[in-house]
């Protein structure tokens, strides 16, 4: 396509085809992108399944037949064409409702499409001149987040992340900020390794970490840790754990922070989408009390990574993050208008995310978010019941989210029952079959063992999806044995 600028000249991408150097536009994006999709669609159906077959090894040997970085290019249409189908058979696809190891979800049609025009358009974040209406639709769907977060907040804010662990990192950054160099991190063993790393990259001392009762932290035994510390504290809270969903009294640890002075962050990568769900939402009764709340709208969401956001209580938190550079935000710049948004991250350079949030927001409605929501919650309940009264298989809890952790009987009489449960999981990986995950996990009797994890995060499966796969891992483990 030759794009006519409004100084009369035009351009012709010169050197290589028109099409393979061709800028991104309606047209010229349509045509590949048709191209893209009649690949990826045959790669699909090649893969069959919901991951390739045959381990790392065959799809290291698929990628090895070609050259990524050639000298000579193969063309825009073909290398489309050629990798689009490399990827799609490779995949892991949460669109099929086995691949159900991770919070790791199928997006929806909407976001990707939306995601597609923010790749078209490419506004960068950093300053308003590169984004103009992409960071007037991210300040508005910002305050609009940090509202549901924070109902009864005078001046609450939310940035948007890369994810969970971006907006974790941020917490302790600001919770630093507020309360001094020498903080120290306290949270449940039950929380997100980006927890640790947050403390490790701020130079803060190693957590200090409370012993979880079925994977939720005890405000008794918070108040205590607390109580014994002699400098400031930033508590992290789970409403949503990465291994069984399990969601933290936050109320109560909410009180106990209070008390102690000390900072509440909220990691709510996963369940914060409670806030969306009305019969669901009493689950996070207190989540408004924290300085600051991790979202993930690329968990239980429904969107292409990246969809992180934070929310904070007040917008004088947020500002911590304020810097300057003068290419960017100069001070006159922002002083005769130009909104200032660098310092609402710590990237520069930044996706408009906010864009296919808010383009998935408008189409479904907090309401319509909120069912695809509860049908995961109903559907995790449905899945759990069966798996109680599945004679080959035990349960390890009742879901409070969208996981469910089971372990095959004949583990329980092996020898060396975590080794046979981890041989199921690496067997179905290896077959193509199924994408289950793994948790350490307490036992009834205290003792951990490992568990098989599905978290389900397919809005359109249900149980009867999932009872095939309870019967294949219990056959499985009984061959193992
Ligand atoms: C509870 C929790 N917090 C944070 C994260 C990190 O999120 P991300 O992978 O988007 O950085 C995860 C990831 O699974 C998580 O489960």
């Amino acid at each position: 396509m030759v794009r006519v600028h409004a100084n009369g000249l035009d351009w012709v991408p010169a050197g290589v085809g028109e099409t393979t150097a061709a800028l991104a536009g309606a047209e010229t994006v349509g045509g590949l992108v048709a191209v893209a999709l009649a690949a990826l669609g045959a790669g699909v159906r090649e893969r069959g399944g919901p991951l390739p077959a045959g381990g790392p090894l065959a799809v290291e040997r698929a990628i090895a037949k070609m050259d990524p970085l050639p000298v000579d290019g193969i063309g825009a249409e073909a290398a489309i064409a050629e990798l689009s189908a490399v990827l799609a058979t490779g995949s892991a696809d949460p669109v099929d409702p086995w691949c159900a190891a991770h919070l790791h979800c199928p997006p929806l049609a909407v976001a990707a499409a939306a995601d597609l025009v923010a790749s078209v358009l490419n506004p960068s974040m950093d300053s308003w001149d590169q984004a103009p209406a992409a960071s007037a639709l991210e300040r508005a769907l910002t305050d609009r987040v940090a509202r549901l977060c924070y109902p009864r907040a005078e001046r609450p804010d939310a940035l948007v992340t890369s994810g969970g662990t971006e907006s974790n990192l941020t917490a302790v950054l600001l919770a630093r900020e507020t309360l001094g160099p020498d903080l120290v991190v306290v949270c449940g063993d039950n929380s997100h390794h980006s927890v640790a790393r947050a403390a490790w990259l701020l130079g803060l001392p190693r957590p200090i970490t409370v012993p979880t009762n079925r994977d939720r932290l005890d405000p008794d035994r918070l108040a205590a840790t607390l109580a014994t510390l002699d400098r400031p504290a930033v508590v992290i809270a789970t409403a949503g754990t990465t291994n069984s969903g399990a969601i933290d009294p936050l109320a109560a640890i909410a009180e106990v922070a209070r008390a102690a002075g000390a900072w509440l962050h909220v990691d709510a990568a996963y369940g914060g989408a409670l806030l969306f769900s009305s019969c669901r939402l009493a689950q996070l009764a207190g989540i408004d009390q924290a300085d600051s709340i991790a979202l993930d709208l690329h968990k239980l969401g429904w969107q292409p990574i990246a969809a992180g956001m934070i929310a904070c209580r007040d917008t004088a938190l947020t500002a911590k993050l304020a810097t300057n550079a003068d290419y960017l935000n100069a001070a006159d710049d922002t002083e005769a208008g130009l909104p200032d948004l660098l310092g609402r991250s710590l990237r520069t350079s930044r996706r408009p995310d906010a864009f296919k949030i808010a383009v998935t927001a408008r189409a479904l409605g907090t309401a319509g978010l909120g069912e695809l929501v509860d049908r995961c919650c109903d559907t995790a309940t449905q899945v759990a019941s069966a798996v109680t009264a599945h004679p080959r298989l035990r349960l390890w809890g009742e879901p409070s989210l969208s996981t469910v952790l089971l372990r095959p009987r004949a583990a329980d009489e092996s020898d060396d029952g975590d080794a046979l449960i981890a041989s199921v999981r690496r067997g179905l990986l290896d077959d193509g079959i199924a994408v289950l995950g793994r948790a350490t996990m307490p036992d009834a009797d205290g003792t951990s063992r490992l568990w098989l994890k599905l978290t389900l995060l397919h809005p359109h499966a249900t149980p009867e999806h999932y009872l095939p796969l309870l019967d294949l891992v219990a056959d499985k483990a009984d061959r193992c044995r």
